[in-house]
């Protein structure tokens, strides 16, 4: 941890549309009076309807119910895109940036508005009306924003699966939320290297049961099977359909999209956002947190498959009225100056990425970043997952060049929005920390035992009250959401987290403390990985924790028991990993494997993960109390396996 301390630059106090002296005043207000505070706030959308009534919320044990704005109707398009139109219609809206550094488009406010009406009308003549789910398995193509937007035009609710999911997943999250259509493209391009997405929502498709449509964008003209009366091709359903669509009114808590995130047990959880409050507070954190001004250039690196570009890529920048930068590609290709390459060719303001990228980056040495100008650069965001202080400073001191403050953003699928984060002109930096919360969220650290911590302590993270961005519920399953957020601490929202706070009353998010791994600033359930290798027929039990990994943050290290008589050799690690892949996709890769004869586990039988994770740290020193294992020599036997492998390597 660090002490280093960077107090806000002047010029930033004075500009900056929050300083030290308004966030706490601010702050102050958005918890003694939230309902004036955000009744105030709200206004920063455009309603059809008002609402009469801000904050309706309760976290209490067998009644969690959370309602903002509840009265109150709007449309997320109309305020994305509409009522910017007479100020912004030539104001581009979405810079596009392929893979290919030859190939970009900038889209405008007016052309937006033609493209999401149109596409709305496309959903709409096949039978997609409001409340009906649409998936959404794109490349970052502006296809993606448009599909978006044009279900919220009619108020049908997006499910976006990343294109790093397999079929199988897809599959199953496209069940999950009983989508009958899925928006997809014939290939994506990454890097290069195409990406088989048609061909990924086939197999999905034909483990699906009932009757789907597969709208297909034509990304790469590659050639693509093709089922007729089921397969449609975007472009050519655009031809067929009016230009004009006029926005559906939706109630506030009506619900904008869900999205599939994982958890600490069983299948991931489809996380419910609505429609008044999410947008409002994408809109205000983007706007406060990353201090946009007209004329800025904001690029947020993320794929819009996670939270991160549904919040600060379409939704947040759109309806602030924003330019938001869309990039198709990969940080390192056609090298690892992409990202400043970028940054230069668009004059890029605000910049916000994950640790991940700034680790690697950083491993690719200073050159690659010095011989751009990054001249336009003056803000630095981080997403995702701590950021170690050396990144931080290298963040911070080589690509910004010691002038960009950095704004480390602790937030997450569920919340909507940032919830702890520097405010650039307000907060002075501390590497390593998201340091304050935002306006309304009452971070409080507590025990194992639910007691609250005062002072500086370390504990597990929750929020006191709601906030308006904060997920509903979980689709299908509100009793999961009770269980999974609000009863392990009742009348609080526990965030997974582990967290200090220090004596100037700063947050530094310490990592998952739950079965939850965060590799390379995604997030994976280690009980999903399980289940994808005990699907192997070698496979008798798998325990998966994380391990420190100095570019992903967290591996994937899965230990494994093979069924009696098999061999467990290189071969079959290759063939795990592979099957692995399969079954949940290239972001669930297991870093390392290691077969054993046994797994340490409690005389009744539960598998002691506390002892696997302290074996995968090599912190063998550590294990804690063993004495209720029921074969302690088991232990001995992974560590002996865990320190040969490392003198091997
Ligand atoms: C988990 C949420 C929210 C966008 C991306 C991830 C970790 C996120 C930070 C940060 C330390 C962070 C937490 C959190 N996390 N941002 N700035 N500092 N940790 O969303 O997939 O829902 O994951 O990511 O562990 O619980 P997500």
């Amino acid at each position: 941890m660090s002490d280093k301390v960077y107090p806000v630059p002047a010029e930033w106090a004075e500009r900056a549309y929050i300083n030290a002296d308004q966030y706490r005043e601010l702050y102050e207000r958005s918890v003694s009076d939230p309902e004036g505070f955000w009744s105030d706030a709200g206004k920063r959308l455009e309603w059809i309807k008002p609402y009469s009534r801000a904050k309706n919320t309760s976290f209490q044990p067998g009644n969690v119910d959370i309602r903002w704005f509840e009265d109150g109707t709007l449309n997320v398009s109309a305020n994305c895109i509409d009522r910017h139109l007479a100020t912004r219609g030539d104001q581009v809206a979405i810079i596009w940036e392929g893979d290919n550094p030859n190939e970009s488009e900038t889209i405008t406010y007016r052309q937006l508005s033609e493209r999401v009406q149109r596409f709305a009308n496309v959903l709409k003549k096949h039978g997609v009306k409001k409340g009906d789910r649409v998936t959404i398995y794109l490349p970052m193509i502006p296809e993606a924003a448009y599909a978006m937007l044009a279900c919220t035009r009619i108020g049908a609710v997006h499910s976006i699966v990343f294109g790093g999911f397999s079929p199988d997943s897809l599959q199953n999250r496209i069940e999950d939320a009983e989508s009958s259509v899925i928006i997809t493209a014939d290939e994506g391009l990454r890097g290069g290297k195409p990406v088989p997405l048609k061909k990924n929502a086939d197999a999905a498709l034909a483990k699906c049961t009932g009757d789907k449509k597969m709208l297909v964008v034509r990304r790469t003209g590659n050639p693509v099977a093709w089922t007729p009366g089921r397969d449609l091709w975007l472009h050519e359903e655009l031809e067929s359909v009016s230009g004009e669509c006029p926005p559906e009114e939706i109630g506030a808590e009506d619900p904008l999209f869900v999205l599939y995130t994982s958890g600490s047990t069983g299948k991931p959880k489809g996380v419910v956002h609505t429609t008044g409050g999410y947008l409002l507070y994408a809109s205000m954190t983007h706007q406060y947190v990353f201090d946009y001004h007209d004329g800025d250039i904001y690029w947020c690196t993320a794929d819009v498959g996670w939270v991160t570009g549904h919040s600060y890529i379409v939704y947040g920048p759109l309806a602030n009225g924003a330019t938001t930068l869309m990039f198709e590609g990969v940080p390192t290709y056609p090298s690892a100056s992409r990202f400043w390459d970028v940054v230069d060719k668009w004059k890029v303001s605000i910049f916000y990425t994950a640790p991940t990228a700034i680790r690697s980056l950083m491993g690719a040495g200073d050159d690659l970043v010095k011989r751009s100008s990054r001249s336009s650069l003056r803000l630095l965001g981080s997403v995702g997952e701590p950021i170690n202080p050396e990144a931080w400073e290298w963040y911070y001191n080589v690509v910004g060049e010691g002038r960009c403050p950095i704004v480390d953003t602790w937030w997450q699928t569920e919340t909507g929005g940032i919830m702890i984060s520097p405010l650039p002109g307000a907060t002075d930096l501390k590497p390593g920390s998201g340091t304050k919360p935002f306006f309304g969220v009452q971070p409080a650290l507590v025990d194992d035992k639910g007691q609250l911590l005062e002072g500086e302590a370390q504990g597990n993270l929750v929020i006191l009250d709601s906030w308006p961005g904060q997920s509903r519920t979980i689709y299908k399953d509100h009793d999961r959401f009770e269980k999974t957020y609000f009863s392990a601490y009742p009348g609080m929202y526990f965030s997974g987290d582990g967290c200090r706070r220090d004596a100037d009353g700063y947050y530094w998010i310490t990592g998952r403390v739950d079965d939850v791994i965060n590799v390379s600033g995604h997030r994976m359930g280690t009980a999903e990985v399980e289940s994808a290798l005990v699907s192997h027929p070698k496979v008798a039990e798998a325990a998966v924790v994380g391990y420190p990994h100095d570019l992903k943050g967290q591996g994937i290290y899965c230990y494994i028991t093979l069924i009696i008589g098999e061999n467990g050799d290189d071969g079959l690690k290759k063939d795990l990993v592979a099957h692995v892949r399969r079954e949940i996709g290239p972001i669930a890769s297991p870093d390392l494997i290691q077969f054993s004869p046994g797994l340490p586990k409690t005389r009744s039988g539960k598998i002691m993960r506390r002892i696997l994770r302290k074996i995968a740290e090599d912190d063998f020193g550590n294990l804690g109390d063993t004495s209720t294992l029921a074969d302690p020599a088991v232990v001995d036997e992974l560590i002996t396996n865990r320190q040969n492998k490392r003198g091997a390597a």
